[in-house]
């Protein structure tokens, strides 16, 4: 692919279609809500409380005045809440009746080792676990059709992450960022590219994809700890770093763009993939390790409890 100039403009219109996606009221999140809604998606908004939720639709229908939004709760760090969100999505949309499925959510470099209420290492939960959970309980209502793409928002820290399967929940070391984070993030894109070749061996036209956003302002950095880090947040990202709605753009191409391709991944196409519009991003090798894929699907399903197979 060799487009490097889609913008939010070339989003082909979304009237009629229905999306879920995770983490839609801040930073990247919203704004790919936003655009969504501007061309014409039903978007369907988890957030942590009632109170973001409707924050951020109130946003958003302060710029899309028509927008259908619906609030919801989810905790992505509570197999419980991923649960329940799973249930009101079934009963108040039954059958097959999602056309996107965006896991955006995230939290980045968490100071010290937390545990969620499921005692996972809350990055690895929060990142990886509960999407995996939330994509495959909503999978059946996914529709089995051409345009139907779940996508999964990874970062370029995956280039430095490992599965270290004895230290999965940071149990023996915890590093915040190079560690835990990068962990997480390399699962969620190994996560991607399995669920499309399960979608291809199952003859499903569901695609999945990935992208990431670069280096993209957000509320992400908050947790940043350490005089390097916070040295290349501040004195850095008017350099590097591009705004939400930027970084949103190869979420948004990976999750609409008619080029973008089954087991895809996408991100900024300019300096080191931090900045500029979406293009084709540099998959990891790890993430290609067909066999460490099988292995870490197999181990989420036991975690989770949640077991699937894509029809
Ligand atoms: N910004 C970057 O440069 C960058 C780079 C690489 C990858 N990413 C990825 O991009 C995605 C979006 O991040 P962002 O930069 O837009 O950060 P953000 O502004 O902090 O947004 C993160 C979103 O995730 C939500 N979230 C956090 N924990 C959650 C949980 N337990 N359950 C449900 N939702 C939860 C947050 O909700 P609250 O408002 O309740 O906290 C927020 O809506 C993340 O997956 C991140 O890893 C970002």
């Amino acid at each position: 692919m060799t487009n490097t100039n889609w913008t939010a403009g070339k989003i082909p219109s979304q009237a009629g279609r229905r999306v879920l996606i995770t983490g839609g009221n801040s930073g990247i999140g919203f704004h790919a809500a936003l655009e969504l809604a501007r061309h014409g998606a039903e978007v369907i908004l988890p957030a942590r409380s009632e109170a973001k939720a409707a924050d951020a639709i109130k946003r958003i229908r302060a710029e899309v005045p028509g927008a259908i939004l619906t609030p919801a709760i989810l905790d992505l760090a509570s197999l419980a809440s991923v649960r329940n969100f799973a249930a009101f999505f079934s009963e108040r949309f039954p059958g097959s009746s999602l056309d996107l499925l965006i896991n955006n959510a995230g939290v980045m470099a968490l100071p010290t080792r937390e545990l969620t209420v499921d005692g996972f290492e809350r990055q690895f939960a929060t990142n990886y676990l509960g999407p995996f959970a939330l994509t495959a309980l909503l999978f059946a209502h996914l529709k089995p059709q051409p345009g139907t793409r779940v996508v999964t928002v990874a970062s370029s820290a995956a280039n430095f992450g490992r599965i270290v399967f004895d230290n999965l929940q940071a149990e023996r070391v915890y590093k915040p960022m190079w560690g835990a984070y990068s962990q997480s993030k390399l699962a969620d894109l190994i996560f991607a590219l399995e669920l499309q070749r399960r979608l291809t061996a199952a003859g499903s036209p569901i695609l999945s994809t990935a992208a990431h956003p670069g280096y993209a302002v957000t509320n992400l950095q908050a947790n940043l700890a350490g005089f390097v880090m916070r040295f290349l947040s501040a004195a850095l990202a008017p350099i590097l770093s591009q705004d939400a709605a930027h970084g949103a753009l190869p979420t948004l191409f990976a999750a609409v763009a008619p080029q973008a391709t089954g087991g895809g991944y996408y991100g900024p196409g300019g300096f080191q993939e931090l900045k500029g519009p979406p293009g084709p991003a540099t998959i990891p090798a790890a993430a290609k390790d067909i066999t460490l894929a099988k292995r870490l699907w197999s181990e989420t399903e036991h975690l989770t409890g949640v077991a699937w197979l894509p029809r």
